[in-house]
């Protein structure tokens, strides 16, 4: 989708009452400045054979005691755009999918503003059992599972890669570095462009007009990018 049918859609988006991005430029394009992971060696299966081996051999999915059920991910197998978050809440460790609480209707209105559908995009999260209190994943853990991220990306080779909020850019670009200094600035995981930006439940938090512009422009940066695919 080029600049101007993105900037269309949110005009329409808002006249339907999605209140959720406000227009603002996009920002000049930032330079590539956090490490490119290796490729990892593993040969890529199909998304059904990597949801199979996940759940008999992840080393943390197979042992933690806090979920009812594995919520792998969902969406286009051949998506050019995947979101990537942290681990399922109690709503997602419900339903079994990802991103379907407040935090997940955020998203959501993120992606129609994007001009897309759940059904182009593939969602997922760094860890993909429920965590006790909801708590943040520890390196750790993220370490453990993020294997079967890596099988995951591998499979379905997106143009480009949204990181929502720290776990998720920590691991895709392996850095310590927090999101409120990597966010707009675009990474790469194994040559993939990955744009690290805020958690939508950091922006529930946070609703301000300065958290929706740096969001809308982070997307117009993703969409920006993918029009050059
Ligand atoms: N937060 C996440 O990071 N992932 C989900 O699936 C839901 C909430």
């Amino acid at each position: 989708m080029d600049e101007l049918t993105a900037r269309l859609h949110l005009e329409t988006s808002k006249l339907m009452g999605v209140d959720f991005l406000p227009t603002s430029d996009v920002e000049a394009e930032q330079p590539l400045p956090v490490s490119v992971l290796p490729s990892v060696d593993i040969s890529a299966t199909s998304l059904e054979d990597i949801q199979q081996l996940h759940a008999t051999t992840c080393p943390h999915c197979t042992t933690v005691t806090s979920h009812t059920q594995i919520v792998f991910g969902i969406g286009n197998p051949n998506a050019s755009l995947m979101f990537i978050g942290d681990a399922p809440g109690p709503e997602e460790d419900a339903e079994g999918i990802p991103f379907v609480g407040a935090a997940g209707q955020k998203l959501d209105q993120i992606i129609s503003a994007m001009g897309f559908s759940r059904d182009d995009v593939y969602i997922t999260n760094v860890v993909k059992s429920h965590l006790e209190d909801t708590r943040t994943p520890l390196p750790t853990e993220v370490k453990k599972c993020g294997e079967f991220l890596e099988l995951q990306i591998q499979a379905i080779q997106p143009d480009v890669i949204v990181a929502l909020g720290s776990p998720a850019t920590k691991y895709l670009l392996q850095t310590t570095i927090g999101i409120t200094k990597l966010r707009g600035v675009w990474g790469e995981h194994c040559s993939i462009p990955v744009m690290p930006t805020y958690h939508p439940a950091y922006l529930l938090r946070n609703y301000t007009k300065q958290t929706r512009e740096e969001i809308w422009s982070d997307m117009q940066n993703v969409l920006a990018k993918l029009s050059t695919k």
